[in-house]
């Protein structure tokens, strides 16, 4: 047997690193990569709990096989359908012809769409329902929502372990160990806020339900889909996941702006330099040309401020500045403070537009949209500054109430 990864008890990781992928579902950038996570509990019945990506299929039959040898599987446990987890389920039904696939109504009709399967090894289980494996007893939670319709996620009562799906995952591989114990966790925690605000970032409430539904449960440790094993982590795991489905946030500024010449990179510069006089120390600055929209969304998601900038540009907003708006608006992100300056040259648009934007989002708007024609004034460069102060003001209220 493989001992080198083994998790506690009978669990084993089984899953793989993807460090070819550039692009996470062909949008989000990947510098650090991606796991896809899959679990093996070597119980009396064999049970994998979810697959991994089906270009890793080889690598991961291999590592199942180092652990049971021949011995045949006898649950698999479909938490997820999205195929970074379900794609080798055809393989592995293949190598595995009397497996039986574990997954609630709305699983097996996915997996009949997506592979053609449809027989009658299906187990299907409603929330609350448990699996006895031998040694371990397994309870399923419907998670709805989070962030697809069939989720679920699975919690091993005897170990304490929770398989918790695309919940608490992150991206960035497991170099060398996966358990949070074993390797320098720091990489993660930006890459879990990124990989939650852009992926699971809409169902805020849906999240919050299922936090509910895992309140009550001993949770030792929390086995996600994506990044390290949480044990002694898994208590900021859960805290962060708490706070983000509630769209809270630190004090702090994002600055996020388009700029082609650099004269609204000038009004952006002047209300952060105001910002940092008031006292605020967290500003993410983004120039949208140039930082990815994953990247300013998570430091959206982790930031109560938000100040917006924009040339007008053929009678719109600055292109990428329309995509970020647009990115947020389906991303239905919550209490945020919003204030917004604009940029033209001979008919104006921008700011209107912005405004348009601050009525959608229905955030809190803070101080006076601040317009600019063609280059930035003495008078310009006060009302960024007055803009500034609002916000600092603002965000300093609340952290007092
Ligand atoms: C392709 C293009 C289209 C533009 N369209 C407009 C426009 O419709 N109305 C306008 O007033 N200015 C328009 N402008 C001018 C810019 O909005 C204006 O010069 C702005 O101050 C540029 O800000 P920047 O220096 O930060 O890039 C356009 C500029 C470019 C390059
Ligand atoms: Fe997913
Ligand atoms: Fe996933």
């Amino acid at each position: 047997m493989n001992a080198k990864n083994l998790i506690k008890g009978r669990i084993h990781y089984v899953g793989v690193n993807d460090r070819s992928k550039h692009l996470f579902e062909a949008l989000w950038p990947l510098p650090g990569g991606v796991s896809y996570n899959s679990y093996l509990i070597d119980d009396e019945a064999v049970t994998l709990i979810d697959t991994v990506d089906v270009c890793y299929f080889e690598v991961f039959l291999e590592k199942i096989r180092s652990i049971i040898g021949e011995r045949p599987i006898q649950y698999l446990v479909i938490n997820h359908m999205e195929p970074d987890h379900s794609g080798s389920i055809r393989l592995i039904k293949h190598h595995y012809p009397d497996i039986t696939i574990v997954g609630n109504k709305q699983t097996f009709g996915m997996i009949e769409g997506f592979y053609g399967i449809h027989d009658d090894h299906f187990l299907e289980v409603r929330d609350n329902d448990s699996l006895t494996l031998g040694h371990h007893t397994l309870r399923f939670y419907l998670t709805p929502m989070v962030h697809w319709p069939e989720t679920m996620m699975t919690f091993d009562e005897t170990e304490g372990a929770l398989f918790s799906g695309d919940a608490f995952g992150c991206f960035g591989t497991v170099d060398g160990g996966f358990l949070d114990t074993r390797i320098n966790t720091d990489r993660y925690r930006d890459e879990m806020i990124r990989y939650y605000s852009n992926i699971v970032g809409k169902y805020g409430m849906p999240v919050q339900r299922a936090l509910q539904k895992l309140s009550a449960l001993d949770i030792q440790i929390i086995c996600s889909t994506h990044g390290p094993v949480w044990t002694d982590q898994r208590c900021q795991v859960i805290d962060l996941y708490d706070r983000m489905s509630r769209y809270e946030a630190d004090k702090g500024v994002v600055i996020a702006y388009g700029s082609m010449y650099g004269n609204t990179e000038q009004m952006a510069e002047t209300i952060a330099a105001e910002l940092s006089n008031e006292g605020i120390r967290d500003i993410a600055m983004h120039n949208v040309s140039k930082t990815h929209a994953s990247y300013i969304l998570a430091d959206i998601f982790k930031y109560r401020g938000l100040i917006i900038g924009s040339p007008t540009y053929s009678g719109q907003l600055y292109p990428d500045v329309d995509f970020l708006l647009s990115r947020i608006l389906l991303r239905e992100v919550k209490g945020r403070l919003l204030g917004y300056f604009g940029s033209y040259c001979w008919a104006s648009a921008a700011a209107k537009r912005l405004g348009e934007f601050a009525d959608k989002s229905k955030f809190q708007l803070v101080g006076q949209p601040v317009e600019m024609k063609q280059a930035i004034t003495p008078a310009v460069t006060e009302q960024c500054e007055q803009l500034a102060r609002n916000m600092a003001a603002a965000l300093n209220a609340q952290t007092i109430a």
